[in-house]
């Protein structure tokens, strides 16, 4: 029998791959040293930890069509649970429980548009649902991702990223400043989203990033047209038990472990001047 304190103990993988993705990122690959947790749904996380160390909420940015209980997660290092995640070497142990949360609706979008906005390491929660757009564009009409980094230097899976425009994903990305060697789109993801052709009563969107772009990526739909209760956002707040218990991840009447990341806009989009605890 399943007991309160049983599902907060890890169960050990083995980091099997380690990608540098950036300066400050990693795509670990984990394989469970025994029997596999449940598969995940994408928009869901992970607690993911060291021992010895700590503990940290990471997005399943995996296939969600695998199904050999390999978790895949990119890992930014920011403070000392992700730096000892982000360092892990190839054989190291890691643990990981989960999956927890919510995931974004995908069966919505069905025969209509999809765009999918990320920010930064945000990439990494909808890297899910583009991989199940990628293996089954033809559910969707247009399927647009738009992508926005600070510097060339700091875009997630640059090397996926004709794969996904070669499966017919329309794949934008954007830097915020001029930079050499990039002849891309400059600017903020906002001004990408304006400049879109959207059919707004059939388009349903996905955004994952600082709390700032997701607003103001909201503000662009909104003058497409896009009606906010057909926009989801994953909240990435602090977290510490991942279960609905500890109350750290407490966002107005939501607690973001259980009732998000993934939020409906209409939902989250009034709660987000609230600081965190
Ligand atoms: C649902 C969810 C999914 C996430 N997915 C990913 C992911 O796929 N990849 C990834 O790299 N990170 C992800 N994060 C963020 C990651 O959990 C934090 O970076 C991590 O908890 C920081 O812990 P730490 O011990 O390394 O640093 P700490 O010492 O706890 O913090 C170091 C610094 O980072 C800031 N920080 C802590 N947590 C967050 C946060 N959630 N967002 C922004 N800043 C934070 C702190 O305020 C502090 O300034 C996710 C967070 C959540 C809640
Ligand atoms: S992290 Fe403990 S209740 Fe959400």
């Amino acid at each position: 029998m399943t007991t309160p304190t049983s599902v907060l103990v890890p169960t050990a993988h083995r980091v099997l791959h380690r990608t540098v993705e950036t300066h400050d990122s990693v795509t670990l690959e984990l394989a469970p040293t025994a029997a596999a947790l449940p598969s995940f749904r994408p928009g869901q996380f992970m607690m993911l930890s060291v021992p010895g160390v700590g503990e940290v909420p990471i997005s399943s940015c995996g296939d969600p069509t695998r199904d050999d209980g390999v978790l895949t997660h990119t890992v930014r290092r920011v403070g000392q649970a992700s730096a000892a995640l982000h360092d892990a070497p190839v054989g190291a142990n890691v643990g990981a429980r989960g999956p927890y949360g919510t995931a974004w609706d995908l069966d919505r979008a069905v025969g209509a548009d999809l765009v999918i906005v990320a920010g930064g390491v945000g990439l990494a929660a909808v890297r899910s649902p583009v991989l199940a757009a990628v293996a089954h564009r033809t559910r969707y009409r247009n399927v647009t991702l738009v992508i926005g980094a600070r510097t060339p230097d700091e875009i997630l899976y640059r090397g996926e990223l004709d794969g996904w425009r070669a499966a017919g994903i329309d794949v934008v990305v954007t830097i915020d400043q001029p930079a050499r060697d990039w002849d891309g789109p400059v600017g903020f993801v906002t001004e990408v989203l304006a400049r879109l052709t959207v059919d707004p009563h059939r388009t349903y969107a996905l955004a994952c990033g600082p709390e700032a772009m997701m607003r103001f990526s909201v503000r662009a739909l909104d003058t497409l047209g896009v009606d906010r209760r057909r926009v989801q956002v994953s909240l990435e707040r602090n977290m510490q038990c991942g279960v609905g218990v500890c109350g750290h991840c407490q966002l107005g009447e939501l607690l973001l472990c259980r009732d998000g990341p993934v939020v409906d806009y209409a939902v989250a989009g009034p709660l987000l001047h609230t600081r965190e605890l």
